[in-house]
């Protein structure tokens, strides 16, 4: 698991990326070759979003679409996810997206532990760089790598989770609904937490907080 109880990477660092310039610190994540993934992909799928509004949704890897176009969540899961956010009124510039791991796992497979540590310099720079107040996992895999490595989704979504100064809102991954709709109900109680969180740190924000 990524953080510990204080908000800390519990994992050193093997590589390092620019952390105070983003275009720069994507720049580099575009060239990484580090896991077998990316000899199956099409190319390292970076995040992105706002890096000023410190929000981070944080998905598992790119599909095969996400692959082809080179951008996180723009296939179906992606799409529903965008339904998802308009319904609370709550858009793709608002937050930050990204996957724990940026290549295409081969079909989908959940990424090995040695895919996940090649790719979590990117991502702990990511995180270093936006300094989020509140980082959504979306799915198990996501909220286990980051969070928690035993429970399940079913069991923590939907609950804040501090760790130090980090609010975690763990929620359902957008492909889980589409195969299970009956718990878009349950999405929508999230992104209703998200964006109140969302309202709340604009408003601390333009107060210089
Ligand atoms: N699923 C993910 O976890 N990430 C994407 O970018 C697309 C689908």
């Amino acid at each position: 698991m990524l953080f510990d109880d204080n908000g800390n990477f519990r994992i050193q660092q093997l590589f390092s990326y620019p952390e105070d310039d983003y275009e720069q610190l994507k720049k580099e994540a575009l060239k990484c070759e580090r896991c077998q993934l990316r000899d199956g992909c099409n190319g390292v799928v970076m995040g992105e979003g706002n890096i000023n509004k410190r929000i981070m949704l944080i998905g598992e890897g790119p599909g095969a679409t996400e692959d082809r176009m080179g951008r996180p969540f723009v296939g179906k899961a992606g799409q529903l996810m965008d339904k998802i956010l308009a319904s609370v009124n709550l858009k793709r510039e608002d937050l930050y997206i990204t996957n724990v791991v940026k290549c295409r796992p081969p079909n989908n497979r959940v990424p090995h532990k040695n895919e996940f540590e090649s790719c979590v310099a990117i991502l702990m720079a990511e995180i270093n760089l936006i300094n989020p107040k509140v980082i959504v996992p979306m799915g198990s895999t996501a909220a286990n790598f980051l969070i928690s490595p035993k429970d399940s989704i079913t069991r923590i979504r939907g609950n804040w989770i501090q760790k130090g100064s980090i609010f975690f809102l763990p929620t359902f991954h957008p492909a889980y609904l589409l195969r299970n709709s009956k718990m878009k109900k349950y999405s929508w109680y999230d992104f209703k937490l998200i964006k109140k969180a969302a309202d709340r740190i604009n408003e601390l924000s333009s107060s210089g907080k």
